[in-house]
Formats: C-alpha cells, sequence, structure tokens
C-alpha cells in the first residue's frame, strides 16, 4: 500500500470485527512503531500488546473503578459532569476493550535538554515545568511511534483507535501490570493505548481544519 493511500485510510476505529489477529502481524505492526524516530534516540516506549480477553476485562474493571471513584467525587459538586464524565468513559475508553487486541503504551521518563541546566541555575519552577510537561520530547517520541503503528496496521488491513481518555487510571493499571508481572520497568508510566482490530465499516472521521489554517510558508 502507498503511503498517501495508508494516510488517507487511517480513522480511528471504535467499532471492529470479532477477528483474532496473528501474532506475526502484532510484531509487524510493533516492530514498525519502533523504527520511529526519538529524540536522543532513547525510544522511550515498550508496547504491552493484550488478545487475552480475561486480561483485557481485567484492564477495563481497572479503568471503570477508578471512572466510578472520581464521578461519585464529581457527582457531589457537579451532577451533570459525574454523568458525563461516565458517558466518556464507557463511549470513548471502555468500547476499546472490546477488540480483538488491546496495546498499552508505556513511555520512559525524558529529561529534556536544558532541564538539569535549569535546576543548576535556580530557574523558578515554572520555567522547568514549562520545558518538562509542555515541550516533552518524550510524548512526542511516543506520537511519533504510535503513528507509524497506525499507519502500519492500516497497510496489513486493520484499523486502530489511539485513547488516552482513561489516563486518570494509569497508575492503577501500572501498578497491576507490576504485581502481574506483565510489564515493569523502572521509570515507565502508561501513557496511553491503543485498540486494534478488523474494523467493521462505517466508520465516520470528523473534518479536518483547511491547510491555509494550519500552514504558514514564509518565501
Ligand atoms: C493523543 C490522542 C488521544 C486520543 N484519545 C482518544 C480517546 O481516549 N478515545 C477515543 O475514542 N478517541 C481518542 N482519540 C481519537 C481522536 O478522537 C481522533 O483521532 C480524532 O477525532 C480524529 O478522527 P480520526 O482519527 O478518525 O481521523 C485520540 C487521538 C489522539 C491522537
Amino acid at each position: 500500500m502507498e503511503l498517501k493511500q495508508a494516510i488517507e485510510k487511517r480513522q480511528s476505529i471504535r467499532k471492529f470485527k470479532g477477528s483474532e489477529i496473528p501474532e506475526h502481524h502484532l510484531r509487524e505492526i510493533i516492530e514498525a512503531a519502533g523504527k520511529a524516530p526519538s529524540g536522543e534516540n532513547l525510544q522511550n516506549w515498550h508496547f504491552v500488546v493484550i488478545q487475552n480477553k480475561e486480561t483485557k476485562a481485567q484492564v477495563r474493571e481497572i479503568i471503570r473503578e477508578k471512572n466510578e471513584e472520581i464521578a461519585l467525587l464529581v457527582e457531589q459538586v457537579n451532577i451533570e459532569r459525574a454523568q458525563r464524565f461516565r458517558k466518556v468513559c464507557k463511549n470513548f475508553t471502555l468500547f476499546a476493550m472490546d477488540a480483538p487486541v488491546l496495546i498499552l503504551v508505556f513511555s520512559g521518563t525524558y529529561t529534556p535538554s536544558g532541564y538539569i541546566e535549569y535546576q543548576l541555575i535556580h530557574r523558578p519552577t515554572q520555567d522547568l515545568d514549562e520545558l518538562f510537561y509542555r515541550r516533552n520530547p518524550g510524548m512526542q517520541s511516543l506520537g511519533a511511534a504510535l503513528q507509524t503503528l497506525a499507519l502500519k496496521a492500516v497497510e496489513l488491513g486493520y484499523g486502530t483507535c489511539w485513547l488516552t481518555s482513561g489516563n486518570y487510571a494509569g497508575d492503577e493499571i501500572q501498578k497491576w501490570a507490576k504485581e502481574q508481572n506483565i510489564f515493569y520497568k523502572e521509570g515507565y508510566f502508561m501513557a496511553s493505548m491503543m485498540a486494534l482490530g478488523i474494523p467493521e465499516d462505517g466508520a465516520k472521521s470528523p473534518g479536518r481544519k483547511p491547510l491555509e489554517e494550519i500552514y504558514t510558508y514564509i518565501v
């Protein structure tokens, strides 16, 4: 498949056919993700690829529980917001646990260039945070890997949905993965998830900003 075709064809898939995905395809997809560029070539990523139904159900339960814990507290100050929070969880996070494959995406901590220097010269916390959180290269590297993963999946006939809306349960998922001896690496944290499978027909993608809005060309 031409790159142009894969870029055009990729869209977020939230309904999948039940079929299993052969492991050699999963390896190909993750291998492609691993070819993405990364700041300092740190390759600060690890992908836990789950095809086992019971294991996916465990992740689902961790997220559902955490969502409910937060929603109950939010309910005390804003009922509408709590309902919305539950709905977002159901429609934009938990659906992914029904995909044939769920990928937990872990990221290593990335200390941006200039950060230690800022500490040495006692720059204010706000400046440190600006470098660390807003412009963090580790997250940018992960983005490159995940987009590569999504495009490779399209090439092989699959669809994906990138998920961050369950990240509030990231610490709990990480703890569970460690306890289950699934994955643990010092300094790594769960940064997002990807649902993967053969797409059901009929997925609609939202539109895009016109080129003029996202492009500035200086002659
Ligand atoms: C960083 C990131 C996080 C996302 N998180 C979610 C999510 O938690 N749940 C979801 O259903 N879609 C999620 N999406 C998918 C976006 O909603 C989707 O990419 C966007 O609406 C454009 O649609 P398209 O991917 O079909 O072109 C996420 C996408 C990205 C890149």
